[in-house]
């Protein structure tokens, strides 16, 4: 079974192709999140992959927060467990923060992959040109290649891209990650239409549409910005947002 997460595609993509190359099947995690569940049946499974994107340079927090509260049941001894990391650039300590959060549920995290992909952190950094997003797609589907071979081959292996010193990572998780995650930093302008496709897609299911406007109703949430990319008005805005774009990976159909 490989679980994902993701807010803009990248992950999604990953997941599915490795499934389809695995005989395995992906299993979206969104969904899951939003309803609030509890339990996931391993029954019968020789694979567990995690595929997560990378959020300051750890794992997605919506990921790494359900999996630690989340009964992962009848998971097999022999389980061979991946993580399988995207990134703009540097994944940082996702394979550490996995590995971690499988010990602490007795599984042993074999192997980890990163899978540089275009960048979705909009609010700090510009979109590339269309050119540069493809020939990045086109690399990461020759990473997955490797990924699946390694897979297959039920490697013990961590590829990742390096870890950041710790006094940066320090840095990081005590000034940046708290700030990061307030929902006061997002504005919704006058192009919005009531849709309510920003609450339908929230895997925290903290966006409640009042009056046709969305309305956040706790101060923090997971920083995904699926609600920011996937608006078709592209009236979620959130710092230089406005002016970097929005990106959705162009190879795969999002729910919602
Ligand atoms: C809050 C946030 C933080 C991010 N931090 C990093 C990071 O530290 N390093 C990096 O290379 N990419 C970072 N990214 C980019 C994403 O990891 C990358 O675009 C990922 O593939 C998105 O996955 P998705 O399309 O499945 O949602 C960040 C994105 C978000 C939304
Ligand atoms: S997705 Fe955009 S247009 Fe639709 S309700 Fe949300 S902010 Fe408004
Ligand atoms: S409010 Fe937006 S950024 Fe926050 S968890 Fe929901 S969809 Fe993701």
């Amino acid at each position: 079974m490989i679980l994902y997460f993701s807010a803009t595609g990248n992950t999604k993509y990953c997941a599915e192709l490795l499934a389809s190359r695995t005989n395995d099947k992906a299993v979206s995690l969104n969904g899951m999140m939003k309803n609030n569940l509890s339990v996931i049946d391993c029954a019968g499974e020789e694979a567990l992959g995690i595929v997560a994107p990378t959020y300051d340079m750890d794992l997605a927090y919506a990921v790494a927060e359900f999996l630690e509260r989340v009964e992962l049941r009848n998971v097999s001894k022999d389980i061979y467990a991946y993580g399988v990391f995207t990134c703009g650039s540097v994944c940082g300590d996702c394979g550490e923060t996995l590995k971690k959060i499988l010990a602490a549920k007795d599984i042993n995290l074999n192997a980890a992959f990163v899978v540089i992909m275009p960048d979705n952190y909009v609010p700090m950094f510009k979109q590339k040109s269309d050119k540069v997003k493809a020939a990045m797609l086109a690399k990461a589907d020759e990473t997955l290649n490797d990924i699946t071979e390694d897979i297959k081959a039920r490697k013990n292996i961590f590829k990742l891209t390096g870890r950041l010193p710790r006094f940066v990572m320090f840095f990081i998780r005590k000034f940046m990650m708290p700030s990061q995650r307030k929902v006061k930093s997002f504005s919704v302008n006058d192009s919005c239409v009531g849709c309510g496709t920003c609450a339908r897609v929230c895997p925290m299911n903290i966006i409640e549409m009042k009056d046709n406007r969305p309305v956040w109703t706790k101060d923090n949430c997971a920083c995904c910005l699926a609600c920011l990319h996937r608006c078709p008005k592209q009236a979620i805005n959130r710092g230089k947002s406005a002016k970097n774009g929005r990106y959705l990976n162009p190879n795969v159909k999002l729910e919602g």
